[in-house]
């Protein structure tokens, strides 16, 4: 970890690793720590700038955690910039006031005026929109403070040498729209210089990777042919060779054509070793026990982590890789101290071999960049996401059967097929086609029949964390429509446009 600008102080934020992804935007390398290690790594290092999370926590919280005591407050290290609870932190150490006052809770949009005179704000306009998200709030700046941004109340504050920053907002969210705009201002006034780019970071997997296999083990690495699974073989199989041994799952809850898919891509990346394990018969039997979205997820983890340990065994592979990125990471719980939401099928799994997650710190975007750094089809890099537990997922209130499988996978197709017929698979971050467990009455061929409902989604998004309902043409809900109700169980559809936050990308 030499020569990092910038470290990050985690406080358990949701967008904690999006401020990473800002600053690697940016071109520049940072670190994310929680709070107790990142005072251990202030004693040794010292970087060009700090920069203090959001939390959930109010500062007056018993068990609240503290600023890092080795941080040098006064910025005359580094600067510091702190972000929501990371400004309340700083104001309640220079005895500043915060309260959670009725009328200046914040959360979503919101229009700040800023002092343009200030280095943070260089060229960002007068008003601007942001994105705030917090119930505690700044009342009095502390001693030497000024305010530099306003909105109900204090909305950003500065140090008189310009050296120690807050902001109540989050710039790091692409809903604050100058936001990046204040992160370069941000870096210029810390000095920090360019460092980070896509072949580098190549260079450093496939190191980081080699570093600890060794040159003689072998390794597992489950792919699904998605971006992340395929771009991680496209890194490591020029240095791993043969001893990359690359396992696909056919669990049943692909989509349509998926396990050829799979094939086509991961071969194409250069792996030399591919095997497709045909698991689905036990993947259906397991998850189709329950109906609770958790304890599926828990069932596809259990049958998903035994046949790997199997396939482990079988080739005598010494680590298990895996292409999780910070997103999955964040929504399990596992960055640092943020909430849980989802139990994702493939983290904190523990394989009978250790395993590995190299892109761990990194965002679909960026591992987009990467497949394109390795000359892979554009296909495989812009392909959008799905699920590990796939079309399990999408079966909603009602048990997962096979019968329920094939209807959901060929209402995705037709759904698919449509979009792509309109171009309008560009446009859409991910589709979703549910399964609902509300089935009811219709009538097909002047008889009554009683079947199954189904929920279209579609949603735009950068990174996942936050995304918009997709708003489909009134021709196209048609054309949906009546091309999914030519199914004899199918008696109706509905479009479900509600973003994320509260409803989350997947409908499960
Ligand atoms: P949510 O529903 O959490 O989804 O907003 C965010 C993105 O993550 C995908 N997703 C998963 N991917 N294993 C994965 O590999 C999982 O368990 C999982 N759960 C959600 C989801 O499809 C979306 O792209």
């Amino acid at each position: 970890m030499e020569n990092i600008q910038i470290l990050i102080v985690d406080y358990g934020s949701q967008y904690t690793l999006v401020i990473g992804r800002m600053l690697r935007e940016l071109g520049i390398r940072s670190v994310i720590l929680p709070p107790i290690k990142a005072d251990i790594w202030l004693q040794k290092n010292t970087p060009k700038a700090v920069i203090l999370s959001g939390s959930n926590w109010s500062v007056y919280g018993e068990n609240a955690p503290k600023l890092p005591t080795s941080l040098d407050v006064r910025g005359d290290k580094y600067t510091i910039l702190g972000i929501c609870y990371g400004m309340q932190l700083l104001a309640y150490v220079g005895e500043g006031k915060i309260e959670r006052p009725l009328t200046q809770r914040e959360y979503g949009p919101s229009v700040v005026k800023v002092n343009t005179n200030h280095p943070l704000f260089k060229n960002v306009s007068e008003e601007t929109e942001v994105w705030a998200s917090h119930g505690d709030t700044v009342l009095e700046l502390p001693k030497n403070f000024s305010p530099i941004a306003t909105s109900e109340g204090i909305a950003g504050m500065t140090s008189e040498n310009n050296r120690v920053m807050g902001v109540q907002f989050h710039p790091e969210v692409v809903n604050t729209k100058e936001g990046k705009k204040m992160f370069q201002n941000f870096i210029e006034l810390s000095n920090c210089v360019v460092d980070w780019s896509p072949m580098d970071l190549i260079l450093q997997i496939q190191k980081e990777v080699v570093g600890i296999v060794g040159s003689e083990k072998k390794v597992i690495l489950g792919v699904s042919g998605g971006v992340d699974s395929t771009v991680l073989a496209g890194i490591l199989a020029p240095v791993l060779g043969e001893r990359l041994v690359c396992i696909g799952i056919d669990t049943g809850g692909g989509r349509f054509g998926e396990i050829e898919e799979l094939k086509n891509n991961v071969t194409s990346a250069g792996v030399k070793n591919l095997n497709i394990i045909e698991a689905s018969d036990e993947f259906i039997k397991n998850v189709g026990t329950t109906i609770n979205s958790e304890e599926k997820r828990a069932k596809f983890r259990e049958v998903y982590k035994k046949t790997f340990d199997e396939q482990i065994l079988k080739h005598g592979a010494s680590f298990m890789l895996q292409g999780t990125l910070a997103t999955d990471i964040i929504e399990s719980g596992q960055a640092g101290e943020s909430a849980m939401i989802k139990t994702h099928h493939n983290v904190g799994l523990s394989f009978e071999v250790e395993d590995l997650h190299p892109l761990r710190h990194l965002f679909k975007y960026e591992v987009r960049e990467l497949g394109k750094m390795l000359n892979l089809a554009p296909s495989v890099y812009e392909r959008n996401p799905f699920p590990g537990p796939g079309l399990f997922l999408r079966i909603v209130g009602t048990p997962v059967s096979k019968e329920n499988l094939e209807l959901v996978r060929d209402a995705d197709k037709t759904v698919s097929d449509i979009l792509k017929s309109r171009g309008l698979d560009k446009e859409i971050s991910q589709l979703i086609v549910a399964m609902l467990g509300i089935n009811s009455v219709g009538v097909k061929g002047d008889e009554r029949v009683y079947g199954h409902s189904l929920a279209v989604r579609a949603v735009q998004t950068v990174d996942f964390m936050t995304a918009t309902g997709y708003h489909f043409p009134p021709d196209v809900i048609d054309e949906i429509t009546s091309a999914l109700i030519k199914h004899k169980d199918i008696v109706r559809v509905f479009f479900d446009m509600t973003p994320k936050p509260p409803a989350t990308t997947e409908f499960e």
